[in-house]
């Protein structure tokens, strides 16, 4: 069976109580059995994984990463600054689909550049927990 991995990158462990005018009220529990949910009906796997630490998420995608057919990732904040996350993503050589919540472009000045979706495929922004579904099913298409 084909199995993805999903990251959450930093301070996404408080959704639903984290700004819920921008990221709603719902929780990081609630995505991750929505994705699930979604992955049964997919007939795929996903390795669901969260972290507040650079390091820890690159550790995480070096490890396990290889081996499956893609990656959904969430960088946070991440996305704006990390080269290092962007090399680890360029390096793994797997198809990538980056979603971001919210519209990055719609927002603060600093957040309207991902550094890391220079790796990506494609990237989802704006479309709340519907983008990370939408990036899973795309994945199953390739
Ligand atoms: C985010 C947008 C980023 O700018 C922010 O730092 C986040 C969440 C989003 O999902 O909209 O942590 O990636």
């Amino acid at each position: 069976m084909n199995r993805f991995v999903v990251v959450h990158g930093p301070n996404l462990n408080l959704l639903g109580t984290r700004e819920p005018h921008i990221y709603g009220t719902r929780s990081l529990d609630d995505l991750n059995q929505l994705l699930r949910d979604r992955a049964r009906a997919l007939g795929v796997e996903v390795a669901i994984f969260q972290s507040n630490h650079e390091g820890e998420i690159i550790d995480h995608l070096q490890k396990e990463a290889p081996g499956s057919a893609g990656i959904v990732i969430n960088p946070g904040a991440l996305s704006h600054y990390s080269l290092a996350l962007y090399d680890c993503l360029q390096a793994l050589g797997l198809p990538v689909v980056e979603v971001h919540l919210s519209n990055i472009y719609a927002r603060e000045e600093y957040r309207s550049r991902s550094v890391t979706a220079r790796a990506a495929r494609g990237v989802i922004m704006g479309l709340g927990f519907t983008g990370y579904e939408l990036a899973l099913e795309f994945l199953t298409r390739q």
